[in-house]
C-alpha cells in the first residue's frame, strides 16, 4: 500500500523568501537585506512589544481558544459583530480552512487568478480540489470577466487577491461590484485583502464596504503586512455569521497563540504606526518605480508594498546577482520567471537595492 494518496505525493512544498539568517549561513556575506516576503521593514508598534512583554509570564496557560477579546476589538474596529469574524494562524490558515470546510474533494471546483498568491493552488492541491487558474491580462492586470467566465455549476470558491500578489494589480471598485453582484450566488467569493492598507488609487475599495451586494462573501485580512506581525501569524476572515460558524468547527483548537492575540489587539490600537508605514511605502514605492524605470527596468504597476520588476538579465540570473550583493529578492515561477518581486523596504534598503540593480544593468544586456 502506498504511504500517501497520489494528490499528496504530487505536492511541492511552498518555498518562502529566504530568511537573512539562512542566507548568512550559506554565504560569507554579512548584513544582507531581505526584500522578499512583503513584510513591514519597520517592525511592530512599541505597544505590541510592551503587550507581549506583559503577557509572557502567562504562557503556562493555553490561549483563549475563542479569541474572544481580539474578535471584540476587531468587531469594534470594523463596526461589525464578533460572530462575523474567524481568526486564523495567519490568513494562510484561513485559505486552507475555506477549502477544507466548504469544498468536497474531487467534486467541488475552485477559481483563482494566475499569477496570484500561490497558496490558493497549494490548498486546492492538498485538499484534492479541481481548480481553474485564470490568467491575468498580460499576466499583470486583473481580468474580472475571465474570472467570472471560469465559474461552473461546481465552483464553490473564487479567490481574488486585491491588491494581487505578486503583480500588485488591483480590482477597481466598479469591477468588484460587478463581480460581487453578477457571479452566480452558489459561489463563495473570497476577497483576499492582505495588502488592503497600501493602495493609493482612488477607485480602490475594500470588499468590506460592499458586503450588502452578496451573501456568500468572505474578506480576508492579515496582521502580517501593514501591522508588521508576520512572525506571529494572525489573520482573520469576515463574513456572514452563518458561514463563519463553520470555520469554527474545522479549525484546530487554540489555532492562534496567546502572544499573537495580545499583539494583534495592541497593534489595532496603534493606527498611527500603521499609517506612518503606509505613507513611507507610498513614497518609496514611487521612488523605486521611477528609479527602476530610469535604469531601463520594466515595472508592473503596483498598489501594494512590493514591485514586480523585469531587469535586463533573465530572472534566475538577476536573482543570483542581487543575492551576491546581499540583496534577497523573490524569484517568480513560470510564466513570469523573468521577473523578480521586490518588497519596498526602508529608504536605505531601497537605495542599496537600486545600487545593486544599477550595477547589474550596466553589466549587461541579455
Ligand atoms: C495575497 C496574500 N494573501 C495571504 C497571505 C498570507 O498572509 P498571512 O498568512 O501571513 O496572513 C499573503 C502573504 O504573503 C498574501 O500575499
Amino acid at each position: 500500500m502506498t504511504l500517501v494518496p497520489p494528490h499528496i505525493a504530487r505536492l511541492v512544498p511552498y518555498r518562502p523568501g529566504m530568511p537573512v539568517s539562512e542566507f548568512e549561513r550559506q554565504s560569507n556575506i554579512k548584513h544582507a537585506i531581505k526584500l522578499a516576503s512583503n513584510e513591514s521593514p519597520r517592525g511592530p508598534s512599541p505597544k505590541v512589544i510592551e503587550a507581549i512583554r506583559s503577557e509572557a509570564a502567562q504562557l503556562n496557560r493555553y490561549p483563549d481558544g475563542s479569541t474572544y477579546l481580539l474578535r471584540q476589538d476587531l468587531a469594534k474596529h470594523h463596526e461589525i459583530q464578533p460572530t462575523e469574524i474567524a481568526v486564523g494562524n495567519g490568513s494562510n490558515e484561513l485559505i486552507d480552512l475555506l477549502c477544507r470546510t466548504f469544498c468536497a474533494p474531487d467534486e467541488d471546483h475552485v477559481v483563482f487568478g494566475t499569477p496570484s498568491f500561490l497558496c490558493y493552488e497549494l490548498s486546492c492541491r492538498s485538499s484534492n480540489l479541481p481548480f481553474t487558474a485564470v490568467p491575468l491580462r498580460d499576466f499583470l492586470s486583473w481580468d474580472v470577466g475571465a474570472l467570472m467566465a471560469a465559474v461552473t455549476p461546481q465552483t464553490k470558491l473564487l479567490f481574488v487577491a486585491n491588491p494581487n500578489n505578486p503583480t500588485g494589480a488591483y480590482v477597481a471598485r466598479a469591477d468588484l461590484e460587478t463581480m460581487l453582484r453578477e457571479t452566480p450566488s452558489h459561489v463563495m467569493i473570497v476577497v483576499d485583502e492582505a495588502y488592503v492598507e497600501f493602495p493609493s488609487a482612488e477607485d480602490y475599495a475594500s470588499a468590506l464596504t460592499l458586503r450588502d451586494l452578496r451573501e456568500r462573501l468572505i474578506v480576508l485580512r492579515t496582521f502580517s503586512k501593514a501591522y508588521g506581525l508576520a512572525g506571529l501569524r494572525v489573520g482573520y476572515a469576515v463574513g456572514p455569521s452563518s458561514i463563519i460558524a463553520f470555520l469554527d468547527r474545522t479549525r484546530a483548537p487554540f489555532n492562534v497563540n496567546t502572544l499573537a492575540q495580545v499583539a494583534a489587539r495592541a497593534a489595532l490600537t496603534d493606527q498611527e504606526h500603521v499609517q506612518e508605514y503606509v505613507a513611507m511605502n507610498c513614497v518609496e514605492r514611487a521612488r523605486l518605480r521611477d528609479a527602476l524605470t530610469a535604469l531601463g527596468a520594466r515595472i508592473a504597476p503596483s498598489q501594494a508594498n512590493f514591485l514586480l520588476v523585469r531587469l535586463d538579465q533573465r530572472g534566475p540570473e538577476a536573482y543570483q546577482r542581487l543575492l551576491s550583493q546581499g540583496v534577497i529578492t523573490r524569484q517568480m515561477p513560470p510564466p513570469i520567471d523573468d521577473w523578480l518581486r521586490v518588497s519596498v523596504g526602508l529608504p536605505e534598503e531601497n537605495s542599496r537595492f537600486l545600487r545593486a540593480v544599477e550595477m547589474l544593468q550596466q553589466e549587461g544586456e541579455r
